[in-house]
């Protein structure tokens, strides 16, 4: 149509426009290899057309560029987007042997329940990148290796399922997330579900906005190199020998001191994503499907280099001295799952409780750090304050925040509260400003709550 008034027209993505010239390629190079195959000349790989020149911009030459992907290794990838976005280029696959009256057994492939086209294993690449060339095959076949980027990364892997079979026989399986970020440029985030019990966590507030005691900034900031230099150290300077992979570190103080907060600013300084995991659902909801969900949990963390952080860890450490009931073994036999993933994690794990009480040796040693969240005191409860106030104008002169700072014992959850609650006060009573009064009644609000009285 020259009218531009088509109904259904929208802007093709410069990633989409990639994703088309890789696909071309390969009904191209799937098309020469079929001839070469039905001509009976084994050779001739050398023939096949060459991958074409992407924009530069688009998800997928950034992918090719990261992991360095070679023209095998993007035919692979070509081959396990085909299904997903141009299934028919497979059809000319389903051409039946005369001689044997069935498939080709050299083409691979298999049917899925409702789709009705061919859809490509480890055998289908072998076809079109090694066809009788053993040397080629062998070749493929460290495609496959979870140490690859396609493994390492979560972006395509075979099927696995059928152990008795050949390698090359498991499906070729593309993940969701990279076909979402190869069709759109963005790594998908999983939301939280009752199989994915992790929940990205984010803050609006920066380095600058934490305040915490000189002792504790220095632990903290070790991870944070860590963070930063941890794949140098282990590489470039060997301490892979000697070091196990990871960072794990356990943060404990009382409510409302920054635990969350600080693991939430590790991973925005460092530029990674934070999730979430609460450890006192998993082990009293979700017992039984518990050690599949944290698998995919842990699966996806290595792969895409997350922080992982588990909340109210002390489900944890309590849970483990008896075991009177099934439901208590159950979760026994859980967390000792859980222990050893934490112990072969290869990034950083940040446990996060309100009791040190019965962590026993068995975990302390496990840990590379053991980080004391104290109670801010007067100093730091004042900077609390003040940084809180995005507007210290909204303050009505009668306030003092030295005395209040100085008076009354609060952690930084707590003060956040007293500030919400005193604004509210103020805005109900329209007026613009926050007085001492608001805030009084804040703080003998949020003392109550700690049975404490003003
Ligand atoms: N040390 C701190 N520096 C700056 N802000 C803080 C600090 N501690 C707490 N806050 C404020 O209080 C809020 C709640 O703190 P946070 O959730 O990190 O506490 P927590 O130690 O994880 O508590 P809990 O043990 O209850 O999980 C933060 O989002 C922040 O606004
Ligand atoms: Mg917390």
């Amino acid at each position: 149509m020259s009218n531009g008034a088509e109904p259904f027209a929208i802007a093709s993505s410069v990633h989409n426009q990639a994703l088309a010239l890789e696909l071309d390629w390969l009904a191209a190079v799937l098309q020469l290899r079929l001839e070469q195959h039905f001509q009976q000349h084994a050779e001739g790989f050398e023939a096949a057309p060459a991958p074409p020149e992407l924009p530069a911009d688009s998800a997928l030459a950034c992918i090719i560029c990261e992991h360095g992907l070679d023209a095998a290794e993007r035919l692979v990838l070509a081959l396990a987007l085909a299904p997903h976005l141009r299934p028919e280029v497979l059809d000319l696959l389903f051409v039946r042997n005369q001689n044997l009256d069935r498939g080709f057994t050299e083409f691979g492939g298999w049917k899925g329940q409702r789709h009705g086209g061919f859809l490509p294993t480890g055998e289908t690449a072998a076809f079109l990148l090694a066809g009788a060339d053993l040397t080629r095959r062998i070749a493929l076949l460290a495609q496959f290796d979870p140490q690859h980027p396609f493994g390492r990364r979560g972006i395509l892997k075979l099927d696995a399922d059928a152990d008795a079979e050949p390698q090359l026989a498991g499906a070729l399986q593309l993940s969701a997330e990279a076909l979402q970020r190869l069709s759109t440029g963005v790594w998908h985030k999983p939301d939280y579900n009752a199989r994915f019990p992790a929940k990205l966590i984010t803050t609006a507030l920066a380095w600058d906005d934490l305040v915490l005691a000189p002792d504790v900034f220095e632990e903290i900031d070790a991870i944070q190199v860590w963070l930063r230099h941890g794949p140098a150290l282990m590489h470039e300077w060997g301490l892979a020998k000697s070091v196990k992979p990871g960072y794990r570190s356990l943060f404990y103080g009382p409510p409302g001191t920054g635990k969350t907060l600080t693991a939430t600013l590790l991973g925005k300084a460092a530029n990674v994503d934070v999730y979430r995991i609460d450890l006192s659902m998993i082990v009293s909801k979700y017992i039984g499907e518990t050690e599949k969900n944290l698998a995919r949990v842990f699966d996806q963390a290595q792969s895409r280099e997350w922080v992982l952080f588990f909340d109210e860890a002390d489900a944890l450490f309590g849970k483990r001295a008896s075991a009177s009931s099934s439901n208590d073994r159950h979760s026994n036999q859980e967390i000792a799952y859980l222990l050893q993933r934490i112990e072969d994690f290869p990034g950083v794990v940040i446990l996060a409780t309100n009791l040190r009480a019965n962590i026993d040796e068995a975990f302390s040693r496990r840990f590379q750090s053991m980080i004391y969240f104290p109670m801010p005191d007067a100093e730091q409860r004042l900077r609390l304050w003040r940084g809180m106030l995005a507007q210290p104008g909204r303050l009505a002169p009668d306030v003092d925040l030295e005395t209040l700072a100085e008076r009354y014992e609060l952690a930084g959850g707590a003060i956040v509260n007293v500030l919400r609650y005193a604004a509210i006060q103020a805005r109900r009573q329209n007026r613009e400003h926050i007085s001492a009064s608001d805030l009084r009644q804040g703080l003998a609000k949020e003392l109550r709550k700690e049975g404490k009285t003003v």
